[in-house]
């Protein structure tokens, strides 16, 4: 007899993360269900052995539907880009706080109990040039940090009260395949115009330290976190080591065998100088590791947008 495959919602899957994701959770055998609106995400890019629901994470009526029989929910929803959270604050407190509010009502009144939840490293705020452990303080210097970080003591108090059992990844600098938004990000942003022979934009002479951590290693790591899902815990998922974003161009011009033409954009608030992951804590309770190193993930970046043009 034919095993029954587990079902899972991935809201936010049509994205860029989430479509990566998507696709590893398919590979996995299970039974996923995205859940997008499109504000920010791409119908192509949902994997079509996955069944696609165009709605809102804070429709309630729409999440009644959908939920029972769920065993899981991967919540990535999110208005994502810190500098466009400065001028539009509400929006992003509206839709990555009080809709993941909604879905939490809605995953209890359905029995749901299982959620990852995708926070980030801009929970932190400024860090200095240390490697940032989970028990360090949060004090996020943008509403986009904000809006993300307060989930994370309300999916503990979720646990504690209903019994919802949450893992919370902080993501540090995510890139690779997918990436289709017109925003700021460095790596797609970068990659396409040393592609198409454009200058690449460099704010602050480049000279800020990131962990860049590979799409396929974010997917893994939530994966883990699905097997692992136990009372309310929070991980930070990066590489545990720090890249100039200057040093980012020098990869991309050895990779690409030539020069680039490099234009200094100055400074752009709501960046911290340093974010370093510590990863000790999701290496030893969860067992995961990142796989792909940078000069690999910037290679497969390259190509995949190179395919695009
Ligand atoms: N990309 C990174 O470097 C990074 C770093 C830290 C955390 N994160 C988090 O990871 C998650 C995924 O980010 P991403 O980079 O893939 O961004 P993305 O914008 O590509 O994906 C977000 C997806 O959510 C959808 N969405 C937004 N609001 C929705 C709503 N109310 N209902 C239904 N769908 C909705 C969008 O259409 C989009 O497809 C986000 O929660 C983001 O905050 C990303």
């Amino acid at each position: 007899m034919e095993k029954k495959r587990k079902k899972v919602l991935v809201t936010g899957g049509a994205g860029f993360i989430g479509s990566n994701l998507t696709a590893l959770l398919c590979e996995k055998g299970l039974q996923v269900t995205v859940l997008d609106d499109l504000s920010s995400g791409f119908k192509h890019l949902v994997p079509p052995e996955a069944s696609f629901i165009k709605g809102n994470v804070g429709d309630a009526k729409l999440l009644s539907r959908i939920l029972p029989g769920m065993e899981a929910v991967f919540h990535l929803a999110a208005t994502s880009t810190t500098t466009y959270s400065l001028s539009a604050p509400q929006k992003y407190f509206e839709n990555n706080f009080m809709n993941t509010v909604t879905l939490l009502e809605a995953m209890r009144k359905a029995a749901v109990k299982k959620i990852i939840y995708s926070s980030s490293a801009s929970s932190y705020g400024e860090s200095g040039d240390q490697f940032l452990k989970e028990g360090e303080a949060t004090k996020p210097i943008s509403p986009y940090g904000a809006s993300k970080y307060i989930v994370e003591p309300t999916l503990n108090a979720y646990y504690h009260c209903f019994g919802i059992e949450s893992v919370a990844l902080r993501y540090f600098n995510v890139y690779g395949p997918n990436d289709e938004q017109q925003g700021t990000r460095a790596v797609p942003k970068w990659a396409k115009a040393a592609l198409t022979g454009k200058p690449i934009e460099l704010y602050w002479r480049g000279e800020q330290k990131r962990d860049y951590i590979f799409v396929r290693d974010i997917a893994r790591a939530n994966f883990f976190a699905f097997k692992h899902c136990i009372g309310a815990r929070v991980y930070n998922v990066g590489t545990g080591t720090g890249v100039w974003m200057k040093d980012i161009i020098k990869e991309f011009e050895r990779i690409m065998g030539r020069k680039l033409v490099v234009k200094e954009m100055g400074e752009r608030p709501g960046d911290p100088k340093f974010a370093m992951a510590d990863i000790g804590k999701i290496e030893k309770e969860l067992g995961w590791r990142p796989e792909t190193d940078l000069p690999t993930g910037l290679k497969h970046t390259l190509d995949y947008f190179r395919k695009k043009l």
